[in-house]
């Protein structure tokens, strides 16, 4: 017997590359995940598109109809709960949850930079790298806890600042990787292979029986 896939929401706020990402993994049946619903903090958004042809249910939760971050955060968790959702992956999603989305998803929200955290937090991580002069960045899949860009780190993977890049090319090259390694992570995590001890996070050995080597 197996286990049902785990039921995941995906929160996006843009085109969606990421999300396709996962949904390509899903058909490959890689994901070992069932997104039941995306999110968007906005209208008209492509990745709403991407979702749709997919056949997944959208929901579009807009900041601007808020109050607080409070009260946006809890329309987030009731959508996703109202979908079964038991994580939530944020996939290029460009807003910050308040501290009750992880009472409600503890361990449980998977969120996505384009930076080697803790080196350039925040929206502008791409163009902060290169201003700063850095040769190598990359990309970080972490928890998400109370704080900003912060919580235990599930996977890193670096690469060159070229000479010549500007931030489209280097955010370019990033997506790439980002590309595979969310999808990489979320698997994981939806088969239970991810541990949280304090700030780090153990990936469960995979015995050579299991491999068929
Ligand atoms: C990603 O590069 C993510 O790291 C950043 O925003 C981008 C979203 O891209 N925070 P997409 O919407 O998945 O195409």
């Amino acid at each position: 017997m197996t286990d049902a896939p785990l039921p995941i929401a995906i929160l996006i706020s843009g085109s969606g590359s990421n999300l396709q990402a996962l949904i390509d993994a899903s058909l490959r049946d890689e994901l070992d995940c069932d997104i039941t619903v995306v999110i968007s903090d906005r209208h008209d958004v492509h990745g709403l598109k991407r979702a749709e042809a997919a056949g997944i249910p959208t929901a579009v939760v807009a900041w601007s109809e808020h109050k607080s971050r409070a009260e946006f955060t809890e329309s987030i968790c009731r959508t996703a709960e109202d979908h079964s959702a038991r994580a939530m992956v944020l996939a290029g999603f460009m807003r910050i949850l308040a501290p009750v989305a992880i009472e409600r998803f503890p361990n449980a929200i998977i969120n996505l930079h384009p930076a080697l955290l803790p080196a350039f937090p925040g929206t502008h991580a791409v163009e902060m790298a290169l201003e700063y002069g850095a040769t190598l960045t990359g990309v970080t899949v972490h928890f998400v806890d109370e704080q900003v860009d912060h919580g235990p780190i599930i996977a890193q993977e670096a690469l060159p600042v070229h000479v010549d890049d500007d931030a489209d090319s280097l955010h370019a090259r990033i997506q790439k990787v980002e590309h595979r390694l969310l999808p990489e992570v979320v698997a994981a995590f939806g088969r239970g292979d991810l541990t949280v001890e304090g700030r780090h996070v153990r990936w469960r050995q995979i015995s050579l029986e299991e491999t068929g080597s």
